[in-house]
């Protein structure tokens, strides 16, 4: 599994794209059109997680996933959509995709998305509770947001690995613009966890 950050919260594992902020992301190093994927998950439908994910879903007729509050516009012009909600599943192609809570305004969510290997992006969310449960996924790689201020904070991020007991964590959704500025090499120093530090544009094989 092969998972590459383009900045923020946007992610695309081998086939799969998660939160394509694309376009106006000051960060993101490849263009839309350069961008091939079957499967697009939306953690919420906020600007910068939805991004450009009905162009990049017409341009390779994808299938967007999501809660069906978020997926609903997409399918009035239509783009394949999976309607889900907290707690469901659908399989799509090899990946088995679980919606899980998150704590933030509007509709949010987080995804854990099973293949050979278990990934759980947060989305957008604070430090809540149930990320105990959401650790009995056994995930092998955890994509948590670091920057404060809309979201966790790089103190919650090490509290979080700590309650999802995840194998490796990669930060997401800071330095993209100036008012959620953060250190990733100091959520390395302190998560409990190995940390990988993914530079807009890099990847990882995990
Ligand atoms: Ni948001
Ligand atoms: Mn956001």
């Amino acid at each position: 599994m092969k998972i590459k950050f383009l900045g923020h919260s946007a992610f695309l594992i081998d086939d799969l794209l998660i939160d394509p902020f694309i376009k106006d992301n000051p960060i993101c190093p490849v263009k839309i059109e350069d961008i091939k994927c079957k499967i697009i998950c939306i953690t919420h439908d906020h600007w910068d997680h939805i991004g450009d994910s009905f162009e990049i879903a017409k341009n390779n007729d994808a299938t967007l996933v999501g809660v069906s509050d978020t997926v609903k516009k997409a399918e009035e012009v239509g783009i394949k959509t999976e309607h889900m909600n907290i707690g469901g599943m659908v399989k799509l192609g090899d990946w088995e995709i679980i919606l899980v809570p998150a704590t933030h305004s509007g509709n949010p969510s987080g995804f854990i998305l099973k293949k050979d290997k278990t990934v759980y992006h947060a989305g957008d969310t604070g430090l809540f509770m149930d990320m105990m449960l959401i650790g009995g996924y056994n995930i092998d790689v955890a994509l948590l947001p670091i920057g404060g201020r809309y979201t966790m904070d790089i103190e919650q991020a090490v509290e979080a690995c700590k309650l999802l007991k995840c194998k490796k964590a990669i930060p997401m959704h800071y330095n993209t613009w100036e008012v959620i500025k953060a250190n990733p090499e100091e959520f390395k120093k302190k998560a409990p966890c190995e940390v990988i530090i993914l530079k807009p544009g890099e990847e990882f094989e995990v």
